[in-house]
């Protein structure tokens, strides 16, 4: 039988993003953010994907899982603990950024806030597990997306930049990786989470969200530079969503189309985070668009300037493309997209299960690149049964989890740099796209149903021993 190896020092872990987990939503002077106005259930995915959102919260129509959450924010010790007892080298964590600065545009920083994730921090390194910050994941202060509309915004880069000076320079000595923009080309699909604000019903949706990719690719190098001077013993990388594009058949039409999704979708916000220049491709769009980026002087230079030490990246499935797709079948759940792949089956969301493409995506990134990458998430969500002695066979989860992490080994053999693996939910949280509890990821359960009832309880899957032993073997043990 094959022995799977990976690298002395391989970054094994969790992941997991501060609106999805915390609650605590309006304590310790938070301020809200736009996870604490998104509504729980399937109405949240179609707010995410038509224009026109207000931004308001509803309670007699809608409920808000996210304001308890699985309420980490007072329960982070015996969670941390388990993450410990696994065995995680990391634990990726986000910022709420309205625990820092509340309003998003303060000169002064929230001390209260600061102090939370500093007794997380030190929390995680009383067990030796390091840190991997997500600076702005989906939690943009809602008084920015408001007054300001979000990333259209230029104004916002300075609001940023505050932001970060003040996490590096109270973390410098507690947090040696970064990471800017959660899935940052998300913003093409779903604006309201990655760009902070909403297309309005008659507008274009393309000038402004490149517009805005353009705020967060300054304010990204701002971050980079930044970082780099205050902690220079730090990483700090960019973060996408890649889902490689397969042509649905041969035809070089189809090829081509596959090939310029590719490039849009995947690699358009990667290629300026990471080479420091936007891509020869993206200027016959711009202008069969009619798209025009408004710049300062300096912003190309600085872009250049502040290119980004490593790729973090999600993986979740794949997607299959072919131009005309009017004679098949769409691929259902798959956000991003594309018509139904015959060769893959899907999870019960619908998103579709492609191992093998993890391994295409890492030599892709790799072949492109040549930074480290790091998969900083990936996994299955599904629905648990909690048995009648309390245990949770999870056997589909492992399975899942296994041919990925297979995946991964032979793109290391294939010699790809990667740097770790941080799989998505550790333990059970809001789903993002439908702010379900009933999605599950973890590999520790947590008793919080759809309606808000449960006891908040943690139970370990059987994911959880699992998962111990192959951190413990170092991957070897699957
Ligand atoms: C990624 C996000 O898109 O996928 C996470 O960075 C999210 O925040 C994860 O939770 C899984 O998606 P979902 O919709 O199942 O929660």
């Amino acid at each position: 039988m094959k022995q799977y190896r990976f690298p002395e020092g391989f970054l094994w872990g969790g992941a997991t993003a501060a609106n999805q987990i915390e609650g605590g939503f309006y304590e310790g002077n938070k301020g809200l953010n736009i996870a604490d106005v998104l509504p729980g259930g399937k109405e949240r995915l179609s707010i995410l994907q038509s224009p026109g959102f207000n931004f308001e919260i509803d309670r007699e129509k809608y409920s808000y899982p996210n304001h308890e959450a699985i309420d980490f924010y007072h329960r982070f010790k015996e969670d941390i603990a388990l993450f410990a007892e696994m065995g995680f080298k990391v634990f990726r964590m986000s910022i709420a950024w309205t625990r820092i600065f509340p309003n998003g545009n303060e000169l002064e920083a929230n001390e209260e806030g600061l102090v939370f994730y500093d007794r997380v921090f030190d929390e995680l390194h009383k067990y030796g597990i390091e840190p991997v910050v997500t600076i702005s994941h989906y939690e943009m202060p809602l008084n920015l997306v408001k007054q300001y509309g979000g990333w259209r915004n230029r104004e916002v880069v300075t609001f940023f930049e505050r932001y970060v000076n003040a996490l590096f320079n109270r973390y410098k000595n507690k947090v040696k990786y970064w990471m800017t923009f959660n899935e940052i080309n998300s913003g093409l699909i779903m604006p309201i989470m990655g760009l902070g604000f909403a297309i309005q019903k008659e507008e274009d949706k393309y000038q402004p969200t490149y517009q805005a990719f353009h705020h967060q690719f300054v304010a990204s190098s701002i971050a980079v530079k930044a970082c780099h001077d205050i902690i220079p013993d730090a990483k700090i990388g960019c973060m996408i969503l890649y889902a490689p594009v397969y042509s649905y058949d041969s035809n070089p039409k189809n090829v081509m189309y596959a090939l310029q999704e590719e490039r849009f979708f995947n690699y358009f916000c990667a290629d300026v985070q990471v080479r420091g220049e936007y891509p020869a491709f993206i200027k016959r769009f711009f202008k069969e668009h009619n798209i025009e980026i408004q710049m300062q002087d300096g912003d190309l230079d600085l872009i250049k300037e502040g290119t980004v030490d490593y790729i973090g990246f999600s993986y979740y499935m794949s997607r299959t493309e072919k131009k005309d797709k009017s004679d098949l079948e769409n691929s259902q759940g798959n956000l991003i997209g594309g018509v139904k792949n015959p060769f893959l089956k899907a999870s019960d969301w619908g998103w579709e299960i492609d191992p093998e493409g993890l391994r295409i995506s890492l030599n892709q990134l790799y072949d492109r690149y040549q930074v480290p990458l790091f998969v900083v998430e990936n996994g299955l969500g599904a629905y648990d049964k909690v048995e009648e002695d309390g245990s949770i066979a999870d056997d589909y989860r492992i399975n899942y989890l296994r041919e990925h992490i297979k995946a991964m080994s032979e793109s290391i053999e294939d010699g790809v740099d990667l740097m770790g693996y941080t799989s998505w939910g550790c333990i059970d949280l809001v789903s993002a796209s439908s702010g379900e509890f009933s999605k599950r990821y973890g590999f520790i359960y947590v008793d919080k149903q759809d309606d808000g009832s449960g006891t908040l309880e943690r139970k370990k899957k059987m994911s959880f021993f699992w998962y111990k032993d192959v951190i413990a073997s170092n991957g070897e043990k699957l």
